[in-house]
């Protein structure tokens, strides 16, 4: 069992191979947070939390077996608002008194091999009861009869430990959750640095630090999604710490809504650590016998640096998060005619694409944006999910057979939780997007957002979806997301109830992906939000890739790929070759380095096949060569960032390089580019992950190395090289 409880010291202790976490029941039924750290064997470890018992003007607990302890300097495990602790609280039940003072004490607790699934949620799992354990313990508040249920699961071959919460209204009367952050954690130092992902439409997941210090502070969402502006993930990582060595904690929210994660270091130098849903603009009513269930938030211990965390998370989300029918089968290499065409395409442009793309090996044709309702343009006809048969001529179902009849396969795109007032069903239900009675609806991209709360409205939604993929052989669905949520509110809810509509909306999406997911479990689907908007481990349940961003310049990309891949593995980076000049950006660059860079995510085009060169043409046979030959590699090999592109030039790292390495050691894969160039610069390259006692071949050269080699001294890569030029090296070990 990775989970065990010391009946004697009331202490739980849950083990991962190289990190332990614990925490204990006090007398008077307080959880006390022990230890979250490198692996150790005690369960003694009540000695840890005997700091500074009473404080001046803290409160001190009442009970005499507690020795005066006070809320306000102990560890505690999952702290609540109003009773004496001052530091920001993870529970906050307002109950029909109108305080919201929580006080939830130890009650029972259960512990059971397996992973339990979380309702209407997703979530991470277990292949099998022997991959984790799971520990609930049943607290209770007297007051308000709320029955609050913390979930740990530890895994047994990774250094992750997943929280969530459940609360019940075992009470008479209804109480509102104010707060209810799913992880908390109280670690007794603060020499840490902050680690988050912001960015920006087009620029998403650039790797930040910073120092802590005393106070808040944090990263948070409002937007209705989880943004691309602050992926849901932080982490802490103690000084000192480099990408390969350190300690380094990371939790990751499986949400893809309104989200927090804060930080606070307070008097006694300790931090607290909150991630979970964001307490500002929600309330959630529980009358008595509902229950609420909050998302998970996925912790991982990391002894070597960032690397390590990420290689936790990557094989994590690859194996136990990600699901279905193409969780782990290789991903068809698809084209996709958004930069191809715009909107401006008719089927035989589609299939004149087709055809260059089953010459040269592309397996999937992705119709993107503009083939519903009367769409030219991006001012109309959302929700009308019906073809537009001036641009389709003959329907959907001849276009498709005539690019199936090539060899490809086909792909079309919705961006199902949206509605134009130009569309023929806001004319029939103007109520049924998200709005507030008597205000002015703002609009985004010229659109509304559909109140995905209601039953009516995704029972349309899946209905019109469910005809159009039944009516052609479609195997592939890119759902998109253009726009953040304003005026929150649903035309369903009582007043009491509107703080829940952002959840609700969420949830509403979840239970709309698992019908169309059950109705069609073939399908491929690919999440997408303006690119990169709503990447997080939520749509991940659902869609096993995700458009990584619309900023497509192969530079551009080496620097969002490099702060996704902290979290996300590559078989979730949907990555494409585009054309160049860069739509986005104007940038040039060469056929090869757009290929390679591509190459480290779920590969394929987003430009005109029909225009390509014939030495173009001959570059993409070797690229879809390539792909199948390293699939393997790639995709399940471990990953490991060797430079970092977002440092600063100065540091003549104005490159990118990362690696691939197959589980057995024995094949490694380095892509290396050029950013901007420097003249009369040498530069060596040290490998990562290798076994030190093997030899390793380059496959080009049939130069032969020692891993200890490799790995210590490096590839020498001194030499003329040009901005925006690429090289891999395959290695292989007998
Ligand atoms: C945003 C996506 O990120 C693009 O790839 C494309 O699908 C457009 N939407 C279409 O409107």
């Amino acid at each position: 069992m990775a989970i065990i409880f010391d009946s004697e010291k009331r202490v739980f202790r849950l083990d991962t191979p190289s990190s332990s976490y614990a925490m204990e029941i006090s007398p008077a039924g307080y959880l006390l947070h022990l230890y979250y750290g490198a692996r150790v064997p005690d369960t003694d470890l009540d000695y840890l939390r005997k700091r500074l018992t009473n404080a001046s003007f803290s409160a001190s607990v009442a009970e005499p077996e507690e020795h005066g302890m006070s809320l306000d300097t102990t560890g505690l495990e999952y702290s609540c608002a109003g009773i004496g602790d001052f530091r920001i609280s993870a529970l906050q039940i307002r109950g029909e008194n109108g305080n919201a003072a929580t006080d939830i004490r130890y009650k029972s607790h259960r512990i059971y091999a397996g992973k339990p699934s979380l309702e209407g949620l997703p979530a991470t799992y277990a292949n099998s009861d022997d991959e984790a354990d799971t520990l609930e313990i049943v607290c209770e508040d007297c007051l308000t009869g709320a029955e609050v249920t913390l979930v740990y699961t530890a895994f047994t071959k990774l250094d992750a430990i997943t929280r969530s919460v459940r609360v019940v209204n075992n009470g008479s009367a209804a109480f509102d959750i104010e707060r209810i952050y799913s992880a908390a954690v109280d670690f007794n130092s603060f020499d840490f640095e902050l680690l988050s992902l912001e960015g920006r439409w087009a620029k998403e997941r650039t790797l930040v630090s910073r120092p802590i210090e005393h106070g808040l502070q944090g990263i948070q969402s409002k937007r209705g999604s989880s943004s691309h502006n602050n992926n849901p993930f932080i982490a802490l990582a103690r000084e000192g710490y480099t990408e390969e060595s350190g300690e380094v904690y990371g939790f990751s929210f499986v949400y893809s809504s309104n989200f927090s994660a804060e930080v606070e270091v307070d008097c006694m130098d300790s931090t607290r650590v909150l991630m979970g849903i964001n307490p500002s603009d929600f309330k959630w009513r529980l009358e008595p016998g509902e229950h609420f269930t909050a998302p998970e938030t996925v912790m991982v211990y990391s002894d070597g640096g960032v690397g390590k965390m990420s290689r936790t998370y990557h094989k994590l989300y690859r194996y136990n998060l990600c699901r279905g029918e193409w969780k782990t089968k290789k991903r068809p290499i698809i084209v996709n005619n958004w930069e191809a065409t715009y909107f401006n395409f008719d089927d035989d442009k589609l299939v004149a694409i087709a055809k260059d793309a089953a010459e040269l090996g592309i397996e999937m044709l992705v119709m993107d944006d503009g083939w519903f309702g009367v769409r030219n343009t991006d001012n109309c006809s959302l929700g009308d999910w019906y073809v537009n048969d001036k641009k389709l001529k003959g329907g959907l179902k001849p276009l498709v057979d005539r690019v199936n009849a090539l060899g490809v396969k086909f792909g079309i795109w919705f961006e199902p939780e949206m509605i134009s007032p130009d569309s023929d069903l806001y004319r029939a239900h103007p109520d049924w997007c998200l709005h507030v009675d008597g205000r002015e609806k703002s609009i985004g991209r010229q659109q509304y957002v559909l109140d995905m709360s209601r039953a009516d409205v995704r029972d349309n939604i899946f209905e019109q979806m469910s005809a159009i993929l039944s009516s052609a052989n479609i195997e592939y669905v890119k759902w998109d997301f253009n726009r953040n949520l304003t005026e929150v509110g649903s035309a369903l809810l009582p007043p009491e109830r509107q703080g829940e509509v952002a959840h609700r909306y969420i949830l509403g999406v979840y239970e709309l992906l698992e019908r169309l997911l059950k109705a069609f479990p073939k399908l491929l689907l690919e999440g997408c939000s303006g690119g990169g908007g709503r990447f997080d481990p939520g749509m991940l349940y659902y869609s096993p890739q995700i458009w990584t961003s619309d900023d497509t310049d192969a530079l551009e990309r080496l620097e969002i790929q490099y702060g996704t891949s902290i979290v996300y593995p590559t078989s979730t980076m949907s990555a494409h070759v585009s054309a160049s000049p860069n739509h986005q950006t104007g940038r040039q660059s060469s056929f090869k380095t757009r290929g390679d860079v591509a190459m480290a995510g779920a590969f394929g085009y987003e430009l005109d096949l029909t225009k390509l060169t014939e030495e173009e043409r001959g570059l993409v046979r070797k690229q879809v060569a390539d792909y199948h030959k390293y699939y393997d590699l790639i995709q399940n090999g471990d990953y490991y960032r060797l430079i970092n592109p977002t440092e600063d030039a100065a540091k003549i790292t104005s490159a990118a390089a990362w690696e691939s390495v197959s589980e057995d050691k024995k094949q490694v894969l380095l892509t290396y580019v050029v950013m901007r160039t420097h003249v009369h610069v040498s530069r060596y390259i040290r490998l990562r992950g290798l076994d030190p006692e093997l030899t390793y071949t380059d496959t080009a050269t049939g130069r032969r190395y020692s891993g200890a080699l490799l790995m210590n001294a490096g590839l020498n890569i001194t030499g003329g090289w040009h901005d925006g030029e690429s090289r891999v090296w395959h290695f292989v070990a007998e």
